[in-house]
């Protein structure tokens, strides 16, 4: 059994988007700018948003923190996405998702520019991942695909079960895996809670892809012998012994699923520090496109 150390990997990634934006620095150039939009004060989303704002600035890029109150209009926000799509210091946009329920979300993914569009949620950047074609493909999927390519990971011709089918990773991982190229080319299975018996699909796996939310739920006896495990899941559970009152686990029995795997990613370690590195990426990315020097 190996551990993916998906840490590990984030810092690598990281340290090489920092020497390629020194080197832009060096040479004159403008260095890449990521506006983060946050609305209210969801306690999770708030750590998520100043992670990615310290992740940025450790690299060289820019970044503004825009935080909007809980009662911010759905048009006052739309303006302000307007506003960072014509502003050339920004070239990436993302607003830090979910948004209060009185403002609706598509509307304010679609407003975003697709050449900012650095969290691939626009429906264009989706249509273009599904045809195949160069685009933003969202933080977490892009992540577990650097892994397989990172850990050479074998992953053509092999059954890949994906266990979720949210837009922001199952849908987007079972495509990926499914485009005729490097670390992809699978058979992809997309399973999700209206199967009547979840583990007939999931013993077929070689790759198992758990991204459906749900803490400890895929068992020791539910994945076969020599499986790859990819566990998206971040659960809060409760546990009185550590001083936070809770622990963090992932959608995999992590202890009666590991023996049986050939390589496993821990909750926390594995998927989740790779979603920032390729956040990076992705406005080093935009930049490049929208200066012409890709
Ligand atoms: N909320 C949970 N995950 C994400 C993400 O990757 N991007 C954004 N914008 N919001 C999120």
């Amino acid at each position: 059994m190996k551990i993916i150390n998906g840490k590990e990997t984030a810092l690598t990634i990281r340290l090489e988007l920092k020497e390629k934006v020194d080197k832009l620095k060096v040479s004159g150039n403008d260095v890449p700018g990521l506006v983060t939009i946050l609305v209210g004060d969801n306690p999770a989303s708030e750590v998520y948003v100043s992670s990615k704002i310290k992740a940025c600035s450790e690299i060289g890029i820019r970044s503004k923190a825009e935080k909007l109150s809980s009662d911010t209009s759905e048009k006052e926000l739309l303006n302000l996405v307007q506003k960072y799509n014509e502003d050339k210091n920004y070239h990436g946009i993302l607003v830090q998702l979910p948004l209060p329920g009185h403002i609706n979300e598509d509307k304010v993914i679609e407003a975003i520019s697709p050449q900012k569009d650095v969290d691939g949620f626009h429906p264009i950047s989706i249509g273009n991942l599904v045809i195949g074609k160069d685009t933003f493909v969202s933080c977490t999927p892009a992540g577990i695909h650097e892994l397989f390519k990172r850990y050479n990971i074998e992953t053509k011709g092999k059954h890949v079960v994906v266990v979720g089918r949210s837009n922001i990773v199952g849908k987007p991982i079972a495509n990926i895996m499914l485009q005729k190229k490097a670390y992809a080319n699978s058979i992809v299975t997309v399973c999700h809670s209206a199967a009547k018996e979840l583990s007939y699909y999931t013993k077929q796996a070689d790759i198992l892809i758990a991204a459906m939310g749900s803490p400890e739920f895929i068992k020791g006896d539910m994945v076969k012998e020599g499986v790859v495990v990819i566990d998206v899941g971040i659960n809060r559970i409760e546990d009185p012994t550590k001083p936070k009152g809770y622990r963090l686990v992932g959608d995999v029995a992590y202890d009666q699923v590991a023996p049986k795997s050939a390589f496993i990613t821990p909750v926390p370690g594995g998927v989740g520090p790779m979603t920032i590195a390729m956040l990076l990426q992705n406005t080093y990315k935009a930049y490049l496109k929208i200066n012409g020097m890709n």
